[in-house]
């Protein structure tokens, strides 16, 4: 039986939750949301990889064999000391989806959306400098949504204006592809959509880390299945909100799991 924990500042890492659910569901899920604590988007970089190193020795303990590094500020900051403290546990990271948006691009010009840290991440610069492809990248700190997003305003008129000055650099440039380099913004996507056209191509990376997920635990033999299958929601803040959001967000989940909640820490 695998045990997978999936760990993120706070509900953004629910949408890759839903794509595990939905590629691997034959699994265990603890999925930890350090909603006390976020956004870590614009913490300091020591903070962020102490806090993510500490969590995830949590979930191990918790008996997680697997780990899903569910936001791309703390896959930027934490994911290579995370891995050198645990060598024996499959620990998948996320990272802006630049190289798929390389290859959709038609125009060459792609925004990228994720949090100060993600940008300035010594992780994103290898990420840009690996690139083969001559392309236009217009990047953009998204201060300030996370908190929209935790609060649950992801289709107020304060989050559309917000989002419409951290796109407008990118609408001037003609981007014809968006990459959301945060796992929270996938919730904005209606708005992402309404703002900037069908026209503009977005490109999230749950679907490629949720991938990668399944190729690990087939090579660390953990693909078995053994219900009843059990999602365990923590929250460092308020479970009960925790559960809340996921019922709302994410409804699939409580389908076939059966999902308890719980405040730690
Ligand atoms: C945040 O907590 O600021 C967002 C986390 C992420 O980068 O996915």
């Amino acid at each position: 039986m695998a045990t997978i924990g999936v760990f993120d500042s706070g509900i953004g890492g629910l949408t890759v939750l839903s794509e595990a659910l939905r590629q691997a569901p034959s699994h265990h899920y603890i999925y930890l949301a350090d909603s006390a604590n976020a956004p870590y988007g614009e913490k300091s970089s020591e903070w962020v990889a102490a806090r993510s190193l500490d969590l995830c020795h949590w979930l191990v303990r918790e008996g997680c064999q697997a780990l899903i590094i569910a936001c791309n500020t703390a896959t930027a900051e934490a994911i290579a000391n995370i891995r050198h403290e645990m060598p024996a546990i499959p620990i998948i990271g996320i990272e802006p989806g630049v190289k798929p948006a390389v290859k959709k691009s038609q125009n060459h010009k792609i925004g990228v959306l994720a949090t100060q840290n993600t940008l300035k991440s010594d992780k994103f610069k290898a990420l840009l400098e690996g690139l083969d492809h001559d392309c236009q990248l217009i990047t953009q700190a998204g201060l300030g949504l996370v908190p929209l997003i935790e609060s649950g305003a992801l289709d107020t008129a304060e989050t559309e204006a917000l989002l419409r000055e951290h796109l407008a650099p990118m609408q001037s440039a003609q981007i014809d592809t968006l990459v959301l380099g945060c796992t929270h913004y996938p919730f904005l996507a209606p708005l992402i959509k309404k703002i900037l056209g069908p026209e503009v191509e977005i490109i999230d990376t749950s679907e490629a880390v949720v991938k990668q997920l399944c190729r690990k635990l087939e090579e660390h033999h953990l693909l078995q299945s053994v219900p009843p299958r059990i999602i365990h929601l923590y929250s460092t803040l308020d479970a009960e909100a925790l559960s809340a959001q996921a019922k709302q967000l994410i409804p699939a989940a409580f389908e076939q799991h059966s999902v308890q909640t719980s405040t730690v820490f």
